[in-house]
């Protein structure tokens, strides 16, 4: 089979990419390893970014982001004892929309189907071949049993954290950078009604905590946990002893409900570079991981696709053959802002095992910095909302 571009990987960001290339005339094979059902399942953040929320409306996936989503105009940070708002709107007259990850993939997975799109979810033993003649190919078996084989003219890796085309760039071709944090995520779902009007985050000197929420009757809540942390030695009493003490410490209070998912969440930044080889190039985790302070990830595999399906356009269509590069040169100039962000809010607000005094105090100084000033304030508002294009 032929196709102008064979994307490995049908989360959000392939999806996304297929469907801007329709938009444009270009064809596309989607293919994932999982079933539809099975990524539905996958819980990841939920906070999207202005311009995230405008990508999804604008080239028409769904205004159902308007409709079932949560508009939050700031963040509450706890820290020191006490609560400060950092306000958005006044600071920058920007948003965020409160929707979950899962319902961004449902809508793509819909507009997809809706417009005919080609994906194949729940295929196996997945490899590619020839990225660096002009027939890349993506290989594979389908969800029938059936051995398959797409050429294309490029090469799309949106294939996750666990990229298979990542490792398709021969090391001499490639570099990597890592930063390993010695703390996790212990997220939970509990059916409880949201205990503030927006998201806290709170430092305290028990560690993080994160007060999300999903809907009226559903929230989403973390707590900084050492990585190698058990769920099954976590009952819910335990859990919310622990969410109530780093929360409370900053005078806030939880409604508690029952607890019904719990995950260990790992932490991680990493980029690679450059996120094309040759016919081949890489988009979203595939290239670049942050950890989910200020929940970059899936947004910036948005705004990877969209520089993405442009460049691919001036490539298959005008034969620019400049069009790639300049893909790579604007995605990795947003990917470190996102990797400094997410850094960032990570080391201010998590307590290192090893933190002195000294440590503690200079990250609260640090965050009364932030709430005093009002450039320090913008600095936060504009990254969490998202830098323009
Ligand atoms: C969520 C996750 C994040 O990492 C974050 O910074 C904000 C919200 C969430 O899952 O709702």
């Amino acid at each position: 089979e032929h196709t102008q571009v064979a994307i490995v990987g049908g989360g959000p960001a392939g999806l996304m990419l297929s469907h801007l290339l329709q938009r444009s005339g270009i064809d596309s094979i989607v293919i994932d390893i999982r079933s539809r059902a099975e990524i539905e399942q996958t819980h990841r953040a939920g906070i999207l970014e202005r311009d995230s929320v405008r990508l999804l409306v604008d080239t028409g996936v769904s205004d159902r982001v308007l409709r079932d989503g949560y508009e939050h105009h700031g963040i509450e940070l706890g820290f020191g004892g006490g609560g400060y708002r950092i306000d958005f709107n006044e600071l920058i007259g920007a948003s965020v929309q409160l929707y979950p990850q899962t319902d961004v993939f449902i809508d793509l997975a819909d507009a997809r189907a809706r417009d005919g799109g080609d994906v194949r979810f729940g295929v196996s033993e997945v490899s590619v071949a020839d990225v660096t003649t002009d027939h890349p190919a993506m290989l594979f078996t389908d969800a029938d049993g059936v051995a398959r084989e797409v050429r294309a003219q490029i090469l799309v890796g949106t294939d996750g954290s666990r990229s298979i085309c990542r490792k398709e760039v021969p090391e001499s071709e490639r570099r990597q950078y890592f930063r390993e944090y010695p703390f996790a995520w212990f997220g939970i779902l509990c059916e409880a009604p949201p205990s503030a009007p927006e998201l806290i985050y709170s430092h305290s000197d028990d560690g993080f905590a994160l007060i999300s929420q999903r809907t009226d009757t559903l929230q989403r809540m973390y707590f900084q946990c050492d990585p190698t942390e058990d769920v099954d030695a976590w009952s819910d009493e335990r859990i919310w002893e622990q969410l109530q003490r780093r929360v409370n410490a900053n005078g806030y209070a939880l409604k508690e409900g029952p607890i019904t998912s719990k995950t260990v969440l790992p932490f991680r930044s990493f980029v690679q570079e450059p996120m094309r080889y040759a016919n081949m190039v890489l988009a979203g985790d595939a290239a670049h991981t942050v950890p989910p302070t200020g929940a970059k990830g899936l947004n910036l595999a948005l705004a990877d696709v969209r520089v993405l399906a442009e460049c691919l356009e001036r490539h298959l269509r005008q034969g620019d053959t400049a069009a790639l590069d300049d893909y790579v040169t604007r995605a990795l100039g947003r990917v470190w802002k996102a990797q400094h962000f997410s850094y960032w809010m990570t080391t201010m607000l998590h307590r290192l095992p090893e933190a002195s005094d000294f440590d503690v105090r200079r990250q609260i100084g640090e965050l009364t910095s932030i709430v005093s000033s009002t450039a320090g304030s913008t600095y936060l508002a504009e990254g969490y909302t998202g830098w323009p294009q």
